[in-house]
């Protein structure tokens, strides 16, 4: 085990943010891991994967550990489907690709999706009508205090839209090691009704879809609309879609009619912060060196050395300006440290 002291955690968050760790490991092992979880360093552990879910808004007096435990193994499999584990410092868009050439459908609609595998069941990530949880049977994860392995079922995860038990109750109590998905290898599953995939495939001239074609077609949409974190730092969504009542909507939609909506139940309804972000004149708004990016204004972008501090007050602004204009309170995605 080596322990570094005060390194800068620029390479390792996607908004390039940099501040420092008072501590800081790198583990490629379970063995690894316990050594640094028991080291008696008296500091709050931090857990980063591929730090593509936080804003770092100041320096980290904690022990920073980098999860970078890899491997991907076929559990078991018969004709139709595999049990595949994937330990949790794997890339995620690795992983999908790895899927993609090994013909194991499931993954495709999730490609592009910045991060790493043991950090996606945190807040089951999910695009274009696909969702970490529809492919997910178990995790394992080690209880940071009493070192005990439990496997978490998809049941006991209660994933939710961008929501599970490692965000609830168990946020903070434990290390996600690895993760369990069932993958189809024939009759595919295809998700192709988001409206932008289909319009994707067409334009590819595709009638009859297979997994890649998806994946490529998630991938040119993705590319078109969200910043690359390689070259403008950015944590993605950095807000969730709010969920209003349906009284609360229809009252919005007298005052604007194109306002796009997705229905969650019989009286509530999800409208895209992107869509109230845009109206509220946001999209495209540079402030110093951060700002909302252009061709989605869901995404906060660094564009070279803005402090977290800066995109959080960005972030806050926002809110305000929403809520003032739409009575909506928006929440942010990612997790601000
Ligand atoms: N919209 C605007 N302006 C914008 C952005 C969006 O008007 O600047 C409108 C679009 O025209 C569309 C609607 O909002 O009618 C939805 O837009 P989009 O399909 O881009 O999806 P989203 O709801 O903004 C969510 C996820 C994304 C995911 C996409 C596709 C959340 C918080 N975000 O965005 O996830 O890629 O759907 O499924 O749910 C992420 O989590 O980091 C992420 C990028």
């Amino acid at each position: 085990m080596h322990i570094q002291e005060n390194i800068s955690l620029k390479q390792f968050n996607t908004f390039g943010i940099d501040v420092n760790a008072s501590l800081f490991a790198s583990v490629s092992s379970i063995d690894g891991l316990t050594e640094v979880i028991t080291a008696k360093t008296n500091k709050e552990l931090l857990v980063l994967g591929g730090g593509s879910n936080m804003l770092l808004t100041q320096d980290q007096d904690k022990m920073v550990i980098h999860v970078n435990i890899k491997g991907i193994n076929i559990v078991k499999e018969d004709a139709n489907t595999a049990l595949v584990e994937v330990k949790a410092g794997e890339n995620w868009h690795d992983f999908v690709l790895w899927c993609l050439n090994n013909d194991y459908g499931g993954l495709e609609n999730l490609a592009l999706i910045p991060g790493n595998v043991g950090t996606a069941p945190i807040q089951n990530i999910g695009a274009y009508g696909v969702e970490l949880k529809d492919n997910f049977v178990s995790c394992n994860a080690i209880n940071i205090k009493t070192l005990e392995h439990t496997n978490y079922t998809k049941e006991d995860c209660n994933f939710g839209y961008r929501n599970s038990i490692f965000k609830q109750e168990a946020k903070g109590k434990y290390i996600i090691t690895s993760v369990l998905f069932k993958l189809t290898k024939k009759e595919h599953k295809l998700h192709t009704n988001y409206g932008a995939i289909q319009a994707e495939l067409i334009k590819n001239g595709v009638t009859h879809p297979t997994i890649q074609d998806v994946s490529k077609a998630v991938i040119a949409i993705r590319t078109s609309k969200l910043p690359n974190p390689k070259e403008i730092g950015n944590s993605g969504s950095f807000f969730k879609n709010p969920i209003i009542s349906k009284s609360q909507f229809d009252k919005l939609k007298d005052n604007f009619e194109e306002i796009p909506s997705y229905t969650v139940s019989q009286d509530s309804i999800k409208v895209p912060a992107g869509w109230l972000i845009e109206k509220a004149g946001f999209k495209g708004k540079r402030f110093g060196d951060c700002g909302v990016h252009k061709n989605q204004a869901l995404v906060l972008v660094n564009y070279g050395n803005a402090r977290g501090e800066d995109i959080l007050k960005l972030s806050k602004l926002i809110q305000n300006t929403i809520l003032r204009l739409f009575g909506i309170s928006i929440e942010a995605e990612v997790n601000i440290l």
